[in-house]
């Protein structure tokens, strides 16, 4: 998709459709009363029909004979008091994905006036909305039915400081792209997007965005005592991988952020199988590696002024003649051992390896993403993602950073209690504590790996794939926390890499996103 930032009016601009944006209740914009007078009072009549009142994301579309827009989109983006721009991302995909599927290839929005000072985010929003807006979930088809046709977008630039328009369309390219990319890899079922698929398609992003890479193979890892991770894959004829990708945006600093991602491309549960109904969208069980693999390749390309690694442990977690029975005890690379009550609760074994190895790589901060606890989805719906670390400073920058994204993070806590809850008779460990607050002891578990290193664990279990499509994104995977990933390396840039002793109270209360 090309994207260009016009100088044009709005009213004189040549293309398939102008995207114009609607807040509930308001008048109209003065650009809208312009393109309503073109039309001859087009515009006013749709609202006061009743057609559409500006609710978020409600759509009416304005036929505009002879004007050199073919069509007017009213896009609704909700009250005007309740704002915030990264709504305009989904103002974007709202428009791209109405009017794609009906073979408008040439989309020209406005910007709401209230950008104003802002456009640089405003412009990457839209830019982001538009290209996640794009994707479907029907790749696999050989008539795709679901095809979104758009193949150009316009900023209009009108009133606005069009070289901040462009700064932010630069940046909501990249990191679009990159949530497209996390999509595409989760989309990808588990027979293609198997361990060494995943890695191979981090070396593609990694070339592009000028990142180092190592693949670590099966003897590495057990030459490292990775004995965690190795016990997950032994089910399994696909061979482990675990990739690092490396970005050195500030080598005079000692400081490293290390980002790390669940990679199972396939969770059956393995001997403690899991029931079938939905067994299929365990596919999706990568989503944290591939949000890992995609924010390093925009991490890359945005060039931040911070040390950044990326960790994808991945594995496929079968049922198998060597997989692992439950009562088995392994060895992590910290060698701390652990007892595997349940081979079900898979993730927390290769995040383990996972966060070991990103200490040995000189990580002063560490950041897991997992798709870790359908107890999550009890907890938090597909409202949010769980997020609980060991540095309540470094939550709170984290979620700072977040909050401005639209990727919405909610605190929770990892008392002590949850910690004893996943100690084993026989081993240091045990992965499963059962049922109650499954996704805290699954957070308590993997706060064993990190020594005192700042650590943020996210679970992403009912965030990184959505079950319904919504008028700005197709169902199936989000992306999520591609944004929430890069919105924190850029700010710890800002910060120069270090948490601030003040963070906690500088930042909002956890959890206080729209
Ligand atoms: N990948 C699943 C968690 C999951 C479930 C993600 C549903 C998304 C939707 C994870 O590996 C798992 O199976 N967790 C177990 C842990 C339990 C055995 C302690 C779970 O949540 O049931
Ligand atoms: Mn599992
Ligand atoms: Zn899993």
């Amino acid at each position: 998709m090309q994207v260009r930032v016009l100088a044009d009016a709005p009213a004189s601009v040549r293309a398939g459709a102008l995207a114009l944006p609607i807040f509930a209740g308001g008048d109209l914009s003065s650009v809208a009363k312009t393109i309503d007078d073109a039309l001859g009072g087009a515009v006013a009549e749709v609202l006061s029909s009743g057609e559409i009142s500006g609710k978020p994301f409600e759509l009416a579309l304005v036929h505009a004979k002879g004007q050199p827009y073919s069509r007017v989109l009213l896009v609704g983006l909700g009250e005007k008091e309740k704002f915030e721009p990264y709504l305009l991302a989904r103002y974007a995909g709202a428009a791209v994905r109405y009017l794609g599927k009906r073979k408008v290839t040439n989309i020209a929005f406005v910007l709401p006036e209230n950008v104003k000072g802002n456009e640089s985010a405003a412009a990457g929003f839209v830019v982001e909305g538009a290209l996640t807006g794009t994707i479907d979930t029907s790749i696999y088809q050989n008539d795709p039915d679901r095809t979104i046709k758009v193949e150009q977008i316009s900023l209009l630039a009108e009133g606005f400081d069009r070289a901040a328009l462009e700064r932010g369309a630069a940046r909501g390219q990249i990191i679009g792209e990159a949530v497209n990319a996390a999509r595409r890899m989760a989309l990808t079922p588990a027979n293609d997007m198997t361990p060494t698929h995943l890695a191979a398609r981090a070396r593609e992003l990694a070339q592009e965005a000028n990142l180092e890479i190592d693949v670590l193979d099966e003897d590495r890892m057990r030459s490292l005592g990775m004995g965690s991770l190795l016990s997950v894959a032994q089910g399994s004829d696909q061979p482990a991988t675990l990739t690092v990708l490396t970005y050195k945006g500030d080598p005079s600093s000692k400081e490293v952020l290390a980002l790390v991602g669940k990679g199972i491309t396939f969770d059956s549960g393995g001997i403690s199988i899991k029931p079938a109904e939905k067994m299929h969208e365990m596919k999706y069980d990568m989503s944290g590696a591939a949000a890992v693999i995609a924010a390093m390749s925009a991490i890359g390309k945005l060039r931040p002024k911070i040390n950044v690694i990326g960790i994808a442990p991945a594995t496929e977690n079968l049922p198998g003649p060597g997989a692992t029975k439950p009562g088995d005890i392994f060895r992590a690379m910290n060698g701390k051992t652990i007892e595997v009550i349940n081979t079900d609760a898979e993730g927390r074994l290769i995040l383990a390896d996972g966060l070991c190895y990103a200490a040995k790589l000189g990580a002063t901060k560490i950041v897991d993403a997992a798709t870790l606890t359908g107890a999550c989805v009890i907890a938090l719906g597909h409202a949010a993602s769980a997020a609980m670390g060991n540095n309540e400073a470094f939550v709170q920058e984290f979620l700072t950073a977040a909050k401005p994204t639209g990727e919405r993070y909610w605190e929770m806590p990892l008392y002590e209690d949850y910690s004893t809850a996943v100690k084993s008779e026989i081993a240091d460990l045990s992965n499963s504590a059962g049922r109650p607050a499954g996704t805290l002891t699954a957070g308590a578990f993997l706060k064993a790996f990190v020594d005192n290193t700042p650590w943020i664990h996210l679970d992403v279990a009912g965030t990184a794939y959505l079950d319904n499509e919504s008028a700005w994104q197709a169902k199936g995977p989000t992306g999520t926390p591609v944004r929430a990933f890069v919105a924190l390396a850029e700010a710890l840039a800002e910060s120069d890499g270090k948490v601030h002793p003040n963070g906690a109270k500088a930042a909002v209360k956890a959890g206080a996103g729209a």
